[in-house]
């Protein structure tokens, strides 16, 4: 899960990802990282940390990295929450059949549109519980499509 800071949207995608694969005893390794190091080493944003919470979500255990190109070898898929991290991703991608690992998260539930997940970091707690709903529907797609394998 990749966003610009790794402290507000890709924590939460991780976190709740890791949740769901547990509860459901799947083999899946769950990471997150942000395109830029700006935060790396910091716990998600507490307003972040906050929101989950109330959802029986721990973030707090998670602390923010860059994403490097060894992620792609690392991981199978890598979800994007913006348009600008995609860029940022598809660059560091090593060849074609890793560009392929890479898409929007939201293109799990909404195929093909493009939707972001949007930034809630200069914006009022609204937003954070808005970027819950929609990682809470995406997550869940994640675990449809392990369980049909
Ligand atoms: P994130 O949110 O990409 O969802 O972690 C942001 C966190 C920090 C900044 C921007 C977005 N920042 O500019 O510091």
């Amino acid at each position: 899960m990749v966003c610009l800071g790794n402290i507000c949207r890709s924590p939460l995608a991780d976190g709740l990802l890791r949740k769901k694969v547990a509860l459901h005893q799947l083999d899946v390794i769950v990471d997150s990282a942000g395109t830029s190091g700006f935060h790396s080493g910091q716990k998600p944003d507490l307003r972040m940390i906050d929101t989950a919470k109330k959802f029986e979500c721990d973030l707090s255990i998670l602390r923010a990295r860059q994403f490097v190109k060894e992620d792609y070898k690392a991981f199978d898929k890598i979800y994007v929450m913006d348009s600008n991290n995609l860029k940022d991703v598809l660059k560091l991608a090593p060849n074609e059949q890793d560009k392929a690992k890479v898409d929007l998260l939201m293109n799990l539930v909404y195929p093909g549109q493009n939707i972001p997940v949007p930034d809630p970091y200069y914006g009022g707690g609204e937003g954070f519980l808005e970027v819950y709903a929609m990682v809470d529907k995406a997550t869940d797609k994640i675990i449809e499509a392990i369980q049909k394998k």
